[in-house]
């Protein structure tokens, strides 16, 4: 098959140049952004009378054709055509003749694929974005309901201080605040048109760069042409907004594939989120929350990889640049796939509040409130008052039971400074709520956050 580029060849391609060039098979899915991209370049070169009107009617009419038969599965992709942006103009020159030849006029592929790959990042931005809006109203909702619940903070996995359920929840809130507005921010700075760059050097075509990027819903008109057509940093950064995003579903995965182990037993996923063994008929794995950890290696390597693709490419386009795509497709699927799959397995878990109660009376919860009650009450500097506190807890061990029980009389006998008053300030509920600075775990606080949030989601426009 002749290919359109091929006046100055002599021989024909190899089948295997096809195979190993050719980016149709994965670039196809940015049909819709190549067809308004090419609606809205055919319209601004007739109306700065590059094409007749008839001709771009004849565009307009036949790209609206080529739509409909992709859309409705009888476009023939072939592999020979290279990548869509061929196939899309050559059928379109079938179906209307000589003026399907004239598009391409003041445009090359390389601000083509710019603009396309460009607004379906930006887009996807966007859709991800909504989807983690979603995942935090569920977070949200559950934090609601567990203000005063009480579960062992940590620190190294280690019991450290008792802290409440919501609280713990809107950390990850808080996580996924930042990466919407990571998602928002890259889709806001990348919203410039490449279109009119054309190769690399603009063009000698009198073109209204101004009337494309507005008609494409781009805010503005790319600086620089050589810079534009192989710059990627759109693409790695929304690699990057889901890396980063991913990392922290990879956090929270972590601690729900713990929570769901008899050894702590803080969750239970539902069984349409949770998967059977082959041999073991007791088993109910939580393979949701692995997979999401596991997931995340890929969206690394899919950030490194276009990192090193770019690194050393001389200016402008080079055929590297290709590699672009099908890592950032399998990015955005993975994290759109995620994204849903996790809030409707949380929005189902059971959460085990006596299991979460039981924990806390176990590691000594409360020993750095004796310690901040020597401090504040018998004016013990914080170091001995840590010490003091430390002998507390060995003596807890010693009798097997936890530091919050311990008697009045125990208390005493490790330093006669301690008076009754001590007694409430180790429970664990009272341990909690003694958190009151900014920011911190005490019920008053995390009411606090929670308001936060609410509002952050009730406001927030996508
Ligand atoms: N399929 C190419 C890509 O995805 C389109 C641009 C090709 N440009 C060129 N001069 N060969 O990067």
């Amino acid at each position: 098959m002749e290919k359109m580029w091929s006046g100055r060849f002599q021989e024909g391609a190899s089948s295997l140049l096809d195979a190993f060039n050719a980016s149709i098979m994965f670039d196809r899915r940015l049909y819709k952004e190549d067809i308004e991209g090419s609606v809205a370049h055919a319209r601004m070169l007739q109306k700065q009378n590059i094409i007749t009107s008839e001709e771009c009617d004849a565009i307009v009419k036949g790209l609206a054709q080529v739509l409909s038969e992709i859309e409705n599965g009888t476009f023939e992709w072939r592999i020979a055509d290279e990548d869509l942006h061929m196939a899309i103009e050559k059928r379109l020159t079938v179906l209307i003749g000589e003026a399907g030849g004239k598009l391409h006029t003041a445009r090359s592929r390389n601000d083509q694929v710019a603009v396309d790959f460009r607004r379906y990042v930006i887009r996807k931005n966007t859709d991800i974005a909504r989807l983690i809006k979603s995942l935090m109203e569920v977070l949200v909702s559950i934090a609601e309901k567990h203000t005063e619940t009480l579960i062992p903070g940590m620190t190294h996995l280690q019991h450290a201080q008792p802290i409440n359920f919501a609280f713990h929840l809107l950390a990850y809130a808080a996580m996924f605040e930042r990466d919407i507005e990571r998602f928002k921010q890259s889709a806001r700075r990348n919203n410039i048109s490449p279109l009119g760059c054309a190769a690399l050097a603009g063009t000698p075509h009198n073109i209204d760069r101004d009337m494309t990027a507005r008609t494409l819903g781009f805010e503005g008109v790319s600086i620089n042409c050589l810079d534009t057509v192989s710059d990627r940093d759109f693409a790695l950064e929304i690699l990057f907004n889901i890396a980063t995003m991913m990392m922290h579903i990879s956090r929270l995965s972590e601690e729900l594939v713990l929570w769901s182990s008899y050894e702590f037993g803080f969750i239970e996923l539902s069984d349409a989120y949770a998967t059977g063994s082959s041999i073991m008929p007791q088993k109910k794995n939580p393979d949701v929350p692995e997979l999401l950890r596991g997931k995340t290696g890929r969206v690394n390597g899919n950030l490194m990889s276009l990192l090193t693709v770019m690194k050393g490419l001389p200016l402008a386009y080079n055929k590297d640049t290709q590699e672009d795509k099908e890592g950032v497709f399998d990015s955005i699927d993975t994290a759109e796939l995620s994204l849903e799959i996790l809030r409707e397995a949380l929005a189902t878990m059971q959460v085990k509040t006596d299991a979460m109660q039981r924990a806390c009376k176990v590691g000594h919860l409360s020993a750095t409130d004796l310690a901040d009650y020597l401090v504040a009450h018998c004016n013990v500097p914080f170091r001995t008052a840590h010490f003091i506190t430390g002998k507390a807890v060995a003596r807890a061990e010693a009798l097997g039971i936890d530091v919050s029980d311990l008697s009045f009389e125990e208390l005493q006998r490790i330093d006669e400074r301690i008076d009754e008053s001590v007694m409430p300030k180790l429970q664990l509920q009272h341990s909690m709520n003694a958190r009151t600075s900014q920011g911190g775990t005490a019920t008053v606080r995390t009411l606090e956050q929670l308001i936060h949030f609410e509002h952050y989601l009730q406001e927030l426009e996508l």
